[in-house]
This record gives C-alpha cells, sequence and structure tokens, in this order.
C-alpha cells in the first residue's frame, strides 16, 4: 500500500507520516518512508534514520536525469523510470532503517541556483508508479507543503492520499481544494485532523464530508518537543494504531 501524505506547511505531514510509518512497522509491516519535500532537511531526526545520500545524489545527481529528454536514460535511471522494480533495487546506502522503517530522501535542494525542484519530483512519480510492493508492504510519502505533487502527476500512483488538518482555516480550506485535486487524480482519500482540538470539526464542516475524517492526533507536548529539538519520534499513540487499521481497512 502506498500511501501519499499531504497538507499546509506545517499542519504536522512530517510528524504524522512518521508517527505513521512507525506504527506500521509495530504492526510487523515492512515500511519506506519516502521524504519527498525537498526543502526540509529534517525528517531522518524525527525518524531516528542515519543521515544518508539522497536518491537523486545516488544516482548521480541532477547531470545523470539530464538524459532523459534524449531518451538516453543513465543504467540506474532507466531502473526508475522503465519498469517496475522492488524494494531492493534501490541502493541501500540510500535507504537507512530503524525499527522496521527505511528512509527514502528523493533529493534536496542544497546550493543557491542549483535549478528548480522537477527532477525531484520527476523521479518521485516513476518511483512510486513503477515500485512493486508485497501486500505487508506500507510506503509513506512525505511531500512538500502544497499541491505541486498534484501538478506533476504524482498522487494517481498513490492507493490513499492522507491529508493532514490543523487547526487553521487555511487548513481547511486547502482541505477542500485538496478532495478535487485527489477526485482529479482517481485516487481515494481521507483526512487526519492534527493538533486536533475540540472546535476544529465545527468550523471544518462547511468545507469538507465528516465521514472523510478517519482520526485525530491531538496537540501533545511530546511531539511539539521532538520537533524544537529535532529528535526521534518514538511516541506510541492509541489514535495512529487506528489510523493504521482505518488506511489498511481502506487499502
Ligand atoms: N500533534 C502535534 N502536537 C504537537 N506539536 C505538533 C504536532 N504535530 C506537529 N507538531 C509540531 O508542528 C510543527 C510542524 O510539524 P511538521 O510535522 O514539521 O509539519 P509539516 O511537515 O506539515 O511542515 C513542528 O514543530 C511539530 O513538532
Ligand atoms: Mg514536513
Amino acid at each position: 500500500m502506498k500511501l501519499i501524505v499531504c497538507g499546509k506547511g506545517g499542519c504536522g505531514k512530517s510528524t504524522v507520516a512518521v508517527l505513521l510509518s512507525r506504527a506500521f512497522a509495530r504492526l510487523g509491516r515492512r515500511v519506506m518512508l519516502v521524504d519527498a519535500d525537498e526543502s526540509n532537511m529534517g525528517l531522518h531526526r524525527l525518524a531516528g534514520t542515519a543521515p544518508a545520500a539522497t536518491l537523486l545524489e545516488t544516482l548521480g545527481g541532477r547531470r545523470s536525469l539530464r538524459p532523459q529528454t534524449s531518451g538516453q536514460l543513465g543504467e540506474a535511471c532507466r531502473l526508475f523510470y522503465d519498469q517496475p522494480f522492488r524494494f531492493e533495487a534501490i541502493p541501500d546506502a540510500c535507504t537507512p532503517a530503524v525499527d522496521g522503517v527505511s528512509l527514502l530522501k528523493v533529493g534536496k535542494i542544497q546550493h543557491f541556483g542549483e535549478g528548480c525542484a522537477c527532477p525531484m519530483g520527476g523521479i518521485l512519480r516513476p518511483l512510486l508508479a513503477n515500485l512493486q510492493v508485497d501486500a505487508e508492504d506500507r510506503v509513506v510519502v512525505d511531500t512538500a507543503a502544497g499541491v505541486e505533487h498534484f501538478g506533476r502527476g504524482v498522487d494517481q500512483h498513490a492507493d490513499i492520499i492522507v491529508g493532514v488538518i490543523d487547526p487553521t482555516f487555511e487548513s481547511f480550506k486547502l482541505a477542500k481544494k485538496l478532495i478535487a485535486l485527489a477526485e482529479g487524480s482517481g485516487t481515494p482519500f481521507a483526512f487526519v485532523l492534527n493538533k486536533a482540538d475540540g472546535r476544529m470539526r465545527a468550523g471544518l464542516g462547511s468545507f469538507i464530508d465528516p465521514a472523510a475524517i478517519i482520526g485525530e492526533i491531538p496537540m501533545r507536548d511530546d511531539l511539539f518537543s521532538a520537533g524544537l529539538e529535532g529528535r526521534p519520534i518514538r511516541i506510541e499513540l492509541p489514535e495512529v494504531a487506528q489510523l493504521c487499521r482505518r488506511l489498511e481497512a481502506m487499502g
């Protein structure tokens, strides 16, 4: 099952992606957490994995992707673009693991003026499309803020789009837009209320159907502290275990 976690900047996508990944691993699933945010540098800290090269670096960097336009991909890149492949085909060097969760960083903007993030998006789509997963495998994609991945046609290759909503009007508005985009991609979607506040549902009601909400994660000091200090999230929450079960029931 492939999940793509999206939502407004700061709503808690990375936090929720790590919580879900670790909870799936506790259920015995093989989990790959994919860091598809080309800007943020710290997902490996929250996940607790060792720092590692990105997939883009491992494939040879931006230059290695350039031949894509002429149809002459390097050997490594061809793997991802042209044919189905399995977890094992991804170089170990860019998939450090901890507690049953492997983290794969797609690519990061590192230098001033290096170019746009299109190569990262350009890898993510075939990665998600061609990666062959077993019934017990869970791929959890943590995206950058906003909706660019929809524009790039990534989401149609996920099994479920998980929209994270925090208690802000902006987040509510984006949730409504996410539904329209998800419907365009033909991919089922579900929402998680994060930093949940008792007043949220009343406000949200005019934006989305409450039936699309599959769970809530409260505002918690331990989660906030992990984010503040860049520490691994090792917190086990019954709310998250229940979310995993609901997602598996959808998939
Ligand atoms: N349920 C929560 N309770 C407390 N703090 C949270 C919670 N979820 C996220 N945060 C905090 O909110 C901030 C943004 O979270 P993050 O996961 O980085 O969001 P995003 O990936 O959407 O930008 C971080 O400081 C994080 O620690
Ligand atoms: Mg994030």
